[in-house]
């Protein structure tokens, strides 16, 4: 098994795992020192294409982020997330996994479950292609958002498919939005670690939209935490520019080049 992949897999139940969504490569480098997992969701196409849900990113435009995101990894495990559409049958998801590993350089891709596609993990894993999986609130396949495995049979529904994840050889999960017992009850039941979002703290790990926790998306639910309102910040300096340039502030001498 892959080097990156052996030490999150060691995580479990020793320390966190730290993981955030990046973009582009300015993003990456700062994330690189601080998380263990980076992820180019296919939220891009929410944030920063103003799609209202993800369905229509095309595989294209998922590669050229992560082609950008890559220049920014050293050490962290770099996942790159399948887009609807792109795995909707083993050959076709083995021949856009393989495109997606060989232009982006990334360390593994993240699939969300539709209750049909343990076998195309398992294609894609024998293939010695690294895949994450994706439970609960799986925005590819869901039209309404609303908490998961709220009760103990919907629990137990999860955590099958969860392990079915797992035999499929899936070396992670994301959790998204499950009710806090039903996360207690994989995260225990799973030996591959589960990456948490909106999920509670009993996950192995937490993600979440770096845009999101930077305060830059204006998309706030009750589980993300806005460390920064970004938007303020960036609001005041292009006000400050804008202000300099109407009355020649800027540039000032400092800033002429003199050959
Ligand atoms: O696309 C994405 O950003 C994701 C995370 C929310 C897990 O899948």
């Amino acid at each position: 098994m892959k080097k990156k992949i052996i030490k999150i897999l060691k995580k479990k139940n020793k320390s966190k795992i730290v993981s955030l969504t990046a973009y582009s490569k300015n993003i990456a480098t700062i994330l690189d020192s601080h998380c263990d997992i980076v992820l180019v969701g296919d939220s891009v196409a929410n944030v920063l294409y103003g799609h209202k849900n993800t369905h229509n990113v095309k595989l294209e435009t998922i590669i050229e982020h992560a082609i950008s995101v890559k220049k920014g990894i050293k050490k962290s495990l770099l996942v790159v997330d399948m887009p609807k559409g792109t795995y909707s049958n083993k050959k076709i998801a083995l021949k856009n996994a393989k495109k997606i590993i060989k232009l982006t350089k990334c360390h593994a891709v993240k699939l969300e479950n539709n209750k049909k596609n343990y076998d195309i993990i398992k294609y894609l894993v024998n293939s010695n292609i690294s895949v994450m999986g994706h439970i609960g609130y799986t925005p590819q396949f869901k039209k309404k958002f609303k908490i998961e495995g709220k009760s103990i049979v919907k629990a137990n529904k999860l955590l099958n498919d969860a392990l079915k994840i797992e035999k499929a050889g899936a070396f992670s999960i994301v959790l998204e939005c499950l009710a806090p017992e039903a996360s207690k009850l994989i995260t225990n039941k799973l030996k591959i670690p589960t990456i948490g979002i909106g999920s509670s703290v009993y996950c192995d790990g937490q993600i979440l939209v770096t845009d999101d926790l930077l305060g830059m998306s204006g998309f706030y639910p009750k589980f993300v935490k806005k460390y920064i309102n970004l938007n303020t910040t960036i609001e005041k300096t292009i006000k400050k520019y804008s202000k300099e340039v109407k009355l020649e502030k800027f540039p000032s001498k400092r800033n002429f080049l003199n050959g």
